[in-house]
């Protein structure tokens, strides 16, 4: 089980526990005292002693060398950076599901925190900090955070931190934490335990044998994976011992007989049957633009029968997001291209639907672009757009107080219709670009999409994440008559 879990296969370590659990089982019945010895306030019952001795075992490889698919885990997908945070050069890789806010908030501030830590004094990390990371400076740091169950309505995630010293060596940090899917509630591995059964655990966890001479664990052990059979692997960190760490593996009675009542409903959990996520569209699946750095391609004026079917095919070999704000006049004339880019899950907004100056029309002639609009898009997608931009980005407070939605106005300025030449629009958008933005573009113009694939292949390789705008914007309120061109940095 914690081999299948994390350790992959040529974990020794792991595996030799396994095989000699009975063996070890008989030393901890001569060892028992020890344990209590060491933590004199615990009085273990029959069945509370540790039935393995703990192992120094290697350091397992980093979880994203192990659990490339996050298997079992429905709806999960992968997410990954690379971040150059003071002195430290860090990889994250996680895994967010569908469906599941409580566990991809709890991924979130697990990694904002030590990436928080990690920036330099007095200062918190921004997304900045993982554009062109490719320069390796410093102390190489892997944080990663997967699902390694999902079962009823538990997820288990493991995370696990190694900080890597200029000779190689590491030192790991681990934690497993337990998620409620259906109330949110986040519980450490820790939890799993009654309060009365952790010093004795803990005390255990001392007992290394006496030919590894190796300080004990520290505090008490957050890392405590628990199998559907009701076996508990329980692992920490050594401290001055890097690469190792020390593990042992509770048989299922000794488990049993410390669980608490939590305990005790996560393992009912781990034997029920899996619960499918309800799935997400694609451009409202949940990423953190306050963790990776996060650009809004944006589309006006279309759709157009000819070029925004090839902008489509460019967007999903390159797995890019992006938001298409329509006028109602092309998608009355193209109502199929704007259903196929709502089928294939990308955003779209309201561009109004003669494409005028608002600034010129009274509030009732606005609101009628606005609703002639929302109607065809409707129409033909289904759905009614959340969002407006007005042509030109003009606006004034006449014309915000009559839309009656949010106005998605642009933080960079391709000037792609007037260049109409990708060689003077991806370097403008390239130069002007930062974590954060909407960028403006036109899906009607030939000369756009065939600058595309150079883009969103440069701003990717400088760590962009390309996302829809409501995913740029998550977590902010969109309010009607508000105008909106980046989203703001994390206070
Ligand atoms: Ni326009």
């Amino acid at each position: 089980m914690g081999k299948r879990l994390w350790h992959g296969s040529p974990s020794v370590g792991t595996a030799c526990l396994r095989f000699l659990l009975v063996p070890f089982c008989l030393v901890a019945l001569v060892c028992g005292g020890d344990s209590v010895a060491m933590a004199p306030s615990v009085v273990l019952g029959p069945h509370e002693r540790v039935s393995s001795q703990p192992q120094v075992v290697p350091m397992p490889p980093p979880l994203s060398d192990v659990l490339d698919q996050p298997a079992g885990v429905p709806g999960g997908y992968a997410m990954a950076m690379t971040a150059q945070v003071g002195a430290r050069h860090v990889h994250a890789s996680w895994t967010y599901v569908d469906g599941l806010p409580a566990l991809n908030a709890q991924m979130d501030s697990w990694l904002l925190g030590l990436l928080d830590a990690a920036a330099p004094a007095g200062g918190r990390y921004r997304p900045a900090m993982a554009l062109n990371a490719g320069q390796h400076q410093g102390r190489e740091m892997t944080v990663s955070a997967k699902p390694v169950q999902a079962k009823g309505a538990m997820l288990v995630v493991r995370e696990q931190v190694t900080d890597t010293g200029p000779d190689g060596t590491g030192a790991i940090r681990s934690a497993t934490v337990y998620v409620d899917a259906a109330s949110g509630a986040v519980h450490s591995g820790t939890e799993l335990l009654r309060p009365e059964a952790i010093p004795a655990l803990r005390a255990r966890m001392t007992g290394i044998p006496a030919d590894i001479a190796a300080p004990a664990p520290q505090e008490a052990p957050t890392d405590l994976v628990l199998s559907p059979a009701g076996e508990l692997t329980v692992t920490a960190g050594l401290p001055g011992r890097p690469g190792q760490q020390v593990a042992m593996t509770m048989d299922a009675a000794d488990t049993a007989a410390a669980l608490s009542d939590y305990g005790r409903q996560a393992l009912g959990q781990l034997n029920a049957a899996a619960a499918p996520g309800p799935a997400t569209s694609p451009a409202l699946r949940h990423v953190n633009c306050d963790l990776v750095p996060c650009a809004a391609l944006t589309y006006d004026d279309g759709p157009d029968a000819r070029t925004t079917p090839q902008l489509l095919d460019i967007l999903r070999e390159k797995n890019a997001q992006a938001t298409f704000f329509m006028t109602g006049s092309n998608t009355t004339a193209n109502p199929a291209t704007a259903r196929q880019v709502a089928e294939a899950g990308y955003a779209i907004g309201n561009h109004t639907f003669s494409h005028p100056y608002l600034t010129k029309l009274s509030p009732p002639a606005v609101r009628k672009e606005i609703e002639r609009t929302d109607a065809a898009i409707l129409a033909a997608t289904g759905s009614t757009p959340a969002t407006m931009r007005p042509p030109y980005g003009a606006a004034d407070a006449a014309v915000q107080a009559a839309v009656g939605k949010p106005l998605m106005i642009w933080a960079v300025d391709s000037l792609d219709w007037q260049s109409k030449n990708p060689a003077a629009f991806v370097p403008k958008v390239l130069k002007e670009i930062t974590p954060g933005a909407m960028v403006l573009m036109h899906d009607v113009q030939p000369t756009t999409i065939s600058g595309q694939q150079e883009l969103i292949t440069s701003l990717q390789g400088q760590g962009y994440k390309l996302v829809s705008v409501p995913q740029l914007f998550e977590g902010i309120p969109l309010l009607p008559g508000h105008v909106y061109r980046s989203r703001p940095a994390r206070q």
